[in-house]
């Protein structure tokens, strides 16, 4: 079948299609048991219509994670994010809810904010409409002369909110499920690192990259090259071959692996072990591993016993996405004196690491868009590779069903 139908649905349009049933089926192979299974074809990372097939399946669809709620704690308090380019404002509402938002003023575009801060209103500065806190256009000037203007009808057009274990998780679609049901798998496992109670320092601006946002988070949990690329010092406590990939719900919305650590309070840093305090409520067996969660398509998880790494990615298009980086501790540990130094030498130890990633990313980017690039087989301790597939994989026949009922219709 092919894709002309899709013009109607805002997909680019070209001479011969990607999209067609078997492109789709061919994604049966990706879904095999982990000794059988091979990679998606290079194309859904390199081919722009096929990301725009990704933003209508999974981007307008899926929860996306905008930050921490601790970020808008007061009323008043907002961040801007962005998500397949959709510029969006989170606010702290006079309420108490947190409400999110297209930051797109409904008078002709401009942003109504920038950063973020603390606002008693959003005020567009291009010609001062005002809108409330939860997007209620509230002040419009000189638009009384106007026929027919309803200020009703010009809110910011409001997004669905969801917070999991701390997390700001919005979606586009108000009619979507919610998100922490089909997450009780990873709740189990990340009950007793207290998530929702972390703190951290807030992150800086996003990092800009020039590759498929399934490269990076493919990247974040591949068990498979930690102790090959990242042979060394830093990063042999946690070896590959301490791998493991734990059964999931059908339904699961996350994912996770654990890694084995060669001693208890294992850590990326050149002393091996948790420099800060180690969170209280982990058992003995849990010290002696890393957990790694993913909630996609934006959240992925690094969690040592004493620091807990987020990485929020925000896709773009087929080449391009955005990550925000994060470190979350106990509380306390942020009162310590020694708190900023202890935190520099993990965090020069994570870039050291991350360095050797984002050089990977670059280039196997590179070799995804070659002639010769594969569907490549998995070792063993790939196997969060297939459970990312299993999750994509779904969401790609459901999309691609709804598009050809669409076009049958
Ligand atoms: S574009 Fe925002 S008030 Fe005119
Ligand atoms: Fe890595």
């Amino acid at each position: 079948m092919p894709l002309y139908p899709l013009f109607n649905m805002g997909f680019s349009s070209m001479s011969r299609s990607l999209l067609n049933d078997s492109f789709f089926d061919s994604f049966s192979s990706s879904i095999l048991g982990l000794d059988e299974a091979e990679s998606l074809p290079p194309s859904c990372y390199t081919d722009q219509e096929f990301f725009d097939f990704e933003k209508q399946t999974l981007f307008y669809k899926e929860w996306l994670c905008v930050g921490r709620e601790s970020w808008v704690k007061e009323p008043g308090d907002y961040f801007c994010s962005q998500h397949v380019g959709e510029p969006l404002v989170v606010v702290r509402t006079k309420e108490g809810e947190v409400a999110a938002m297209s930051a797109v003023c409904q008078h002709r575009g401009m942003l109504v904010a920038e950063g973020c801060g603390n606002i008693r209103a959003l005020i567009c500065p291009y010609h001062h409409w005002i809108y409330a806190l939860d997007g209620k256009l509230v002040g419009a000037p000189e638009m009384g002369r106007t026929c027919n203007f309803n200020k009703e009808k010009h809110g910011l057009p409001r997004l669905r909110v969801e917070i999991w274990q701390g997390f700001i998780f919005v979606n586009f679609d108000l009619d979507a499920l919610p998100l922490a049901p089909r997450l009780t798998a990873l709740d189990a496992v990340l009950a007793n690192f207290d998530l929702a109670n972390l703190d951290g320092p807030r992150p800086g601006d996003p990092m800009r990259f020039h590759w498929n946002w399934k490269v990076m988070f493919e990247n974040n949990n591949d068990g498979y090259h930690a102790n090959r690329l990242h042979r060394g010092p830093l990063h042999d406590p946690v070896p590959s071959s301490k791998a493991s990939f734990p059964e999931l719900p059908d339904d699961t919305a996350g994912y996770y692996r654990f890694n084995g650590s060669t001693h208890p309070d294992a850590s990326f840093n050149p002393t091996h072990k948790a420099l800060l305090p180690v969170f209280p409520k982990l058992t003995e067996a849990e010290r002696h591993r890393v957990l790694f969660a993913n909630v996609p398509p934006s959240l992925s998880l690094v969690m040592n016993t004493d620091m807990v790494l987020y990485l929020i990615m925000q896709a773009e298009d087929a080449d391009h996405h955005s990550m925000v980086m994060g470190s979350l501790v106990v509380p306390e540990a942020m009162e310590n004196p020694m708190f900023d130094r202890l935190m520099k030498i993990n965090q020069d130890s994570v870039q050291e690491i991350v360095a050797q990633d984002l050089h990977v990313d670059e280039l196997v980017q590179q070799g995804l868009k070659s002639k010769y690039a594969p569907r490549g087989r998995y070792s063993w301790q790939e196997g969060a590779q297939r459970q990312f597939n299993v999750w994509l994989v779904d969401r790609y026949r459901r999309g691609w069903e709804s598009v050809r009922k669409h076009t049958l219709d």
